[in-house]
Order: C-alpha cells, then sequence, then structure tokens
C-alpha cells in the first residue's frame, strides 16, 4: 500500500491539449505484478422461481498499471462482476486474490482497507454522492481517508484546490454547493477529483461517460488516462463500447452472456478475433481500424 500524503507527489495537469489515446498503444503488462485475479469467479441470482447467472466461472488477470477493458452488451453480466470485484456483492462461488492473496473483507474493518486499494466511478454519478454533503466535505473525506486528517486547513484546501483543477473545476466555486446542484458532466468530473485524491491502487469505470456529450467524454477519458500515467493506478474500465476499448486499453476481456469469450491484447483481440461474438461486435463499428477523430467520440 502506498504511504504518501494525499497529492504531495502530483502537479495539476492541464489536460484540455493532451490527447494520449490512439490506436495500437497498447503495452504488455503480463511481467508486472498481478494486482487483481480470479478464478471461477461466478453470481447466480435467485428471483422467485428464475435464477439468473449474471457472471459464469469467469478468470482473470489484471496487473498493476494496465487499463483493461470488459467489453459486452447490456445484460452481460459487467456491472454484476463490478459489484463482486468491488466487494459490494458476494460471489456465489469462485475465489478472488488481491496482490496476489486471497481477497478478505470478512469485517467492516477489512473492507474498509481494501477500498483504500480500489475505487470506482459508477454510470449513475447521482448515487454516488451523500446529497446531505457539501463538496468541500466530500472532497475532505477523500483526504482524511488517505490519513492527511492532521494537514492544516491550508494544505487541505491546496489539495482540493489541485485536485479540481485536474478535472477543470474551480474549487472556490464548488465548496458551498451540494452535489445535485451540478451538472451530469460537472459530477462526473468531480468523481475523477476524489480519485486524483483517493489515489487507489485500483480504478473501476463502469460506464463513466454515460451521461455526458461527446466533448466532455473526450476529455473525462484523457483525464483518466493522465491519471494512470501519472500515479500508475490500474484502470478497470466496463464498456459495451468496443471501438473506445480498442483505443484506450492495454487488455480487453469481451463478455457473453456472464462469460468470457475471449481476452488479450487489444491489438490482438481487435485485429484478430477470434470469438464469433466478437466479431459480431468488431462488425458494428465500420470505422474500428481507421484513425480517431475526437469529435466524433460518442
Ligand atoms: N439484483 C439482481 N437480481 C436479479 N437479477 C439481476 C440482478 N442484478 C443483475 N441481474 C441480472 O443479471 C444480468 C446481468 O446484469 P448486469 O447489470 O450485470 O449487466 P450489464 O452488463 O452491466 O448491463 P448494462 O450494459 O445494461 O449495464 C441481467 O440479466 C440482469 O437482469
Ligand atoms: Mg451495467
Amino acid at each position: 500500500m502506498k504511504t504518501e500524503e494525499p497529492g504531495t507527489t502530483s502537479q495539476p495537469v492541464d489536460t484540455r491539449d493532451s490527447v494520449t489515446f490512439g490506436p495500437n498503444r497498447s503495452r504488455d503488462f503480463s511481467h508486472e505484478p498481478m494486482c487483481l485475479s480470479g478464478k471461477g469467479v461466478t453470481r447466480i441470482f435467485h428471483a422467485g422461481k428464475v435464477t439468473t447467472t449474471a457472471v459464469d466461472h469467469v478468470d482473470f488477470e489484471f496487473h498493476k498499471g494496465e487499463l483493461i477493458s470488459i467489453v459486452g452488451e447490456s445484460g452481460s453480466g459487467k456491472t454484476t462482476l463490478s459489484k463482486m470485484l468491488l466487494g459490494l456483492l458476494e460471489p456465489s462461488e469462485g475465489e478472488i486474490y488481491f496482490n496476489g492473496v486471497p481477497r478478505d473483507i470478512s469485517t467492516s474493518a477489512r473492507k474498509r482497507e481494501y477500498w483504500k486499494g480500489i475505487q470506482a466511478i459508477f454510470q449513475d454519478p447521482f448515487s454516488s454522492y451523500n446529497i446531505f454533503h457539501k463538496i468541500d466535505s466530500v472532497l475532505l473525506d477523500c483526504i482524511h481517508m488517505r490519513g492527511g486528517r492532521n494537514l492544516s486547513k491550508e494544505e487541505k484546501t491546496r489539495l482540493m484546490t489541485q485536485a479540481c483543477s485536474f478535472v477543470n473545476l474551480k474549487f472556490a466555486e464548488l465548496t458551498n454547493k451540494y452535489p445535485f446542484e451540478l451538472s451530469g458532466g460537472q459530477m462526473q468530473r468531480l468523481m475523477i477529483a476524489r480519485i486524483f485524491l483517493l489515489k487507489p491502487e485500483i480504478l473501476l469505470a463502469d460506464e463513466p461517460t454515460s451521461m455526458i456529450d461527446a466533448c466532455s467524454r473526450a476529455t473525462i477519458l484523457d483525464m483518466l488516462l493522465n491519471l494512470r500515467n501519472e500515479t500508475g493506478m490500474t484502470i478497470i474500465f466496463i464498456t459495451h463500447d468496443i471501438g473506445l476499448a480498442y483505443y484506450i486499453s492495454d487488455s480487453i476481456y469481451i463478455m457473453e452472456h456472464g462469460r468470457f469469450v475471449e481476452s488479450g491484447s487489444a491489438e490482438e483481440v481487435i485485429l484478430r478475433p477470434k470469438a464469433a461474438y466478437t466479431r459480431r461486435l468488431i462488425s458494428d463499428v465500420p470505422k474500428i481500424h481507421e484513425p480517431w477523430d475526437l469529435s466524433t467520440v460518442g
């Protein structure tokens, strides 16, 4: 676990002009230490007489610093898997390993410790905040979680200002507001500011750009990639968009009906797909092999 104080190693980054993603940029992380892995991870839901196997015996290996996309259509089990990775939902079967050892989140203290290592950005940012907490207390909580409770008021304000400027928000204009007073796009940026302060080892992003327009979407993705480059954070990106996954990921896992039908490096999966399902997803994106035009990210 990293021990540095929040924000002390990072400078604010102007992300507006930097476009850090493009095709065929994926790197091989197979020699990096494993941070999160799973064997036979399964989740079955029972509702009356109906049984749904939402996630069906999946195996995965995510390495330190890697950007992994999990791609699948609606209902394929992506969010159910994310919730298990986060420890919000128990697997019905299988084992999840964190930093090489079986994950133990059997007590609330162990769960809190685990959440210092893994944090999430959800599909619906409105569900992520306590609506009775003002924005400065949302950000202060992050500083406190990272052990910064005893920092001076000025230092805390400096860290919060830095985190907001990382996502092009102005802290001074937000201090007295509640999260519900922000736009959807501002809220998603605030979520990234939280991650900037928390600096978890692993960030799980479940369709984080779903609520915003194409232009802000590209900016948010760019911010996430900058965050990864700056902190060495592992990012697990959950999406239905295989084109986007290709452009941002090192590795891709393709999910269909709760199973991983294919996985590998982004190039391998997109340029040499083996599963019929992957080929179908790719054929829905006619321009996947052409250069990325940010104005059409949508
Ligand atoms: N709490 C639950 N109880 C019963 N069934 C559930 C529950 N949560 C999810 N499911 C079912 O599990 C399957 C997978 O759902 P999940 O939300 O994981 O899909 P998803 O890939 O995230 O879809 P989307 O792209 O629409 O977000 C679906 O058939 C869904 O109806
Ligand atoms: Mg989902």
